[in-house]
């Protein structure tokens, strides 16, 4: 966030709703704020170019289909699951990672909708989460100082002048990845891999004998009794339940990226980013006036606003305002990220500035980002029971405000990493070094994503 004077910058809110005529390069006008330097722009042009020919990634019944789950979460009768890595990243594209990915969101949303008693909607941080936006724009090892590594997307994490210059065929070697990890997603749903009477084929074969995987496979075995017994007494199939769709959500940070996937659709008459399903504006871009915003308020996906510490009454309305003019139910998430100290102080306030509004929007919490910390060796980690005090507290608020919090927004991946201290087997810092795979965040890792899916379901206090 530092580097940006106009963060708190009450100037900027005055600035208002931008009066230009949009379109998907409009934003290019305005300041755009964690963008990377290319030095060869001839080059990124013909990139953009390129990718604007290539046929989309998703395509606006489904994305629309989104929306319409948006609206029913904001209403209170279904819940989101995001989740996903921090950054992906393109060595990280396998199918083993891929099919990982799927059985945590898989197995955390059977346990949700079997405890909460409603549909859940799962949102993976996956196909085209490769930008990250950074707290400074250079890096500095033993006196030398290089750009910043700015994600997969972008440049490359190696700490040499070359790893560091942004590379503009990067832009489409993220975007084939992106195309391929959902081809794959999608080929393993249409094959009947998310059946829910199939709980069986999202087994994570190293899992053993932890306790979030007996605790997991009692509640599987009830699900599935009752499927079958609803579908017996009621001599039909549950198909709503029977086939779990996934959709794709990433950072819209890279805005050329954004662009060129940006595309008018005459049967709806509205222009939609087809990189993705859901893409957000991250808590560093989210200033008024600027280029992220004047980008997304153009396009009609369903879209999140990371939402924070830091962020005042006028501000949150002005963001509401731009980007849900219309009030249109299922546009607009709030995905809040104040951090375990401070979300009983600050969210009732912002609760009620968009109550003001009169904008229906989907209140999300990422118990994640605003709960970063190092270790005395300087190990970025997460404290699991801050993540959880984090969730607690923003179910207390929305219920004491009378609004419904419909969603969790989190970091974590199906393999067995150590990353965030706590949970179960109660990781220490000292834990940390044995299987610390992020090269950005922190994530939870099975255990205790199960264990927090648990909790949400009232499952385990
Ligand atoms: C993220 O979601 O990885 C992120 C950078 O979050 P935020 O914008 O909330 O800091
Ligand atoms: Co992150």
């Amino acid at each position: 966030m530092h580097g940006d004077a106009s963060w708190h910058s009450p100037r900027n809110l005055s600035r208002s709703i931008p009066k230009t005529e949009w379109h998907p390069a409009s934003w290019q006008s305005f300041e755009a704020s964690q963008q990377a330097s290319y030095p060869d722009k001839a080059a990124l042009d013909r990139v953009i170019a390129d990718l604007s020919r290539l046929p989309p990634i998703t395509n606006s019944w489904e994305v629309d289909a989104l929306k319409e789950y948006v609206a029913q979460a904001q209403r209170g009768e279904a819940f989101i699951l995001q989740g996903g890595d921090c950054a992906e990243t393109f060595d990280e594209c396998t199918s083993e990672n891929i099919v990982d990915k799927l059985k945590i969101l898989l197995q955390m949303s059977l346990v949700m909708i079997y405890g909460l008693k409603k549909p859940v909607i799962r949102v993976g941080r996956m196909a085209g989460q490769y930008a990250k936006p950074r707290s400074a724009d250079t890096e500095t090892r033993d006196g030398k100082t290089l750009p910043s590594f700015r994600g997969d997307l972008v440049n490359r994490s190696g700490f040499t002048p070359d790893d560091r210059i942004p590379d503009p065929q990067m832009i489409l070697r993220g975007y084939e990845r992106a195309a391929l990890t959902l081809n794959f997603v999608r080929s393993l749903i249409d094959g009947g891999f998310s059946d829910l009477h199939h709980p069986e084929y999202w087994d994570l074969g190293w899992v053993g004998h932890s306790s979030a995987a007996s605790e997991y496979h009692a509640i599987v075995s009830s699900i599935s009794d009752s499927l079958d017994f609803l579908e017996t007494v009621s001599g039909r199939q549950f198909h709503r339940t029977q086939r779990a769709e996934i959709y794709a959500a990433h950072e819209g940070l890279h805005l050329h990226y954004e662009q060129a996937q940006t595309r008018f659709l005459d049967r709806r008459e509205r222009w939609y980013n087809l990189t993705t399903h859901f893409p957000w504006i991250g808590m560093r871009t989210a200033q008024i006036g600027g280029a992220h915003i004047e980008y997304f308020r153009g396009i009609a996906n369903p879209i999140g606003v990371k939402v924070g510490q830091g962020m005042t009454r006028e501000w949150v309305q002005e963001l509401v305002r731009v980007l849900n003019p219309n009030n249109e139910p299922g546009r607009l998430t709030l995905i809040h990220r104040f951090g375990a100290k401070a979300i009983e102080e600050h969210l009732p306030g912002l609760i009620s500035a968009v109550r003001e509004t009169g904008s229906p929007v989907l209140w999300v919490c990422d118990p994640m980002h605003g709960n970063t910390e190092s270790t005395a060796d300087g190990t970025k980690t997460r404290r699991f029971d801050k993540i959880i005090s984090e969730l607690e507290s923003a179910f207390k608020v929305h219920e004491s405000m009378g609004s419904y919090l419909g969603g969790v927004h989190l970091e974590l991946t199906g393999e067995n990493v150590t990353e965030c201290t706590g949970g179960a087997r109660g990781l220490t810092d000292g834990d940390l070094a044995r299987a610390y795979k992020s090269t950005v965040d922190p994530r939870l890792n099975y255990e205790q994503a199960m264990e927090v899916a648990m909790r949400i379901a009232g499952l385990k206090r």
